[in-house]
């Protein structure tokens, strides 16, 4: 029985106990508790101000709970400040600070790996730093191919479009060698064909490398399918948690969020 709770702690990357947030007197987020698995694709769905964004803002430090607790890899970090949670590997896209949008696409990648030229102890020797530079460049074009943008390296990323720059973002997250990554709404606003595309790296991602991902989402027909384990929320509360098959039948997620 012991040994059985270690194996499913050490599996969680994250996980929250009774996390509460008020706004006024509205409870934005109530009592939420949830995990993220290892290598997993963690949704989160339900109707608007259900409290996704709230519950992603205060796991990753842009708010601060009113009470209970928030664990990454085991660690206790609740009411950290978002940068430490970020250094830590928990990176919430969006919020990743650089100059961004004149640096083409593979300069975008490449200040997110770190790199040894700015090592001054380094600095001197150009032979070392040259290749550190040269090993980058690989790097950052292996993630880039991730994430199907290395045909776009040289494109300012201003000339992208949404769902590109949302990739691109994606792609800064792992070049930081985040563990966990979470996106508010990738698809939103995308058409269905290249949804399914962004999805479809998001998942290879996920099987390829030792990264989760906690996925906030609204369109729910093109999401479900992809996901690992859901969340259903409305009001503050998780009503529902199952796998997509359950959560597509379970009567109370059709009531509040796939409308009948
Ligand atoms: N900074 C804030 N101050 C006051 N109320 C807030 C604030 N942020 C969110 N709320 C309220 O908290 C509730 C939850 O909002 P939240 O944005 O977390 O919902 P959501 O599930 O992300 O919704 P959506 O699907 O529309 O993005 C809503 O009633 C919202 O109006
Ligand atoms: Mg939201």
């Amino acid at each position: 029985m012991f040994v059985k709770e270690l194996r499913i702690m050490s599996e969680r990357v994250l996980w929250t106990e009774n996390l509460c947030k008020y706004f006024g007197g509205l409870a934005a987020v109530n009592n939420v508790s949830i995990s993220v698995r290892e290598k997993s694709i963690t949704m989160l769905i339900g109707p608007n101000g259900a409290g996704k964004t709230t519950f992603v803002n205060l796991c990753t430090g842009v708010l601060k709970p009113d009470s209970g607790k928030i664990y990454f890899l085991g660690k206790d970090i609740t009411g950290w400040p978002s940068h430490r949670i970020y250094r830590e590997g928990f990176v919430r896209t969006f919020q990743i600070p650089s100059p961004f949008l004149k640096l083409t696409v593979l300069e975008n990648v490449l200040a997110s790996l770190k790199s040894d030229a700015e090592n001054p102890l380094k600095a001197p020797l150009r032979k070392i730093w040259i290749k550190d530079e040269e090993e980058n460049i690989e790097k950052a074009f292996k993630i880039l191919s991730r994430v199907g943008l290395e045909d776009l390296w040289y494109y300012e990323a201003f000339r992208l479009g949404g769902a590109q720059l949302k990739m691109l973002e994606v792609a800064r997250a792992l070049a930081t060698g985040a563990k966990l990554i979470a996106l508010d709404e990738p698809i939103g606003g995308v058409d269905p064909a290249y949804a399914g595309d962004i999805l479809g790296y998001i998942r290879n991602i996920k099987n390829t490398m030792n990264v989760s991902f906690l996925l906030i989402e609204h369109r729910v027909d093109i999401a479900l399918p992809y996901a690992d384990y859901v969340y259903v929320m409305d009001r503050g509360k998780v009503i529902f948690e199952g796998t997509p098959p359950e959560v597509e039948k379970n009567p109370k997620v059709i009531e509040v969020y796939l409308g009948g």
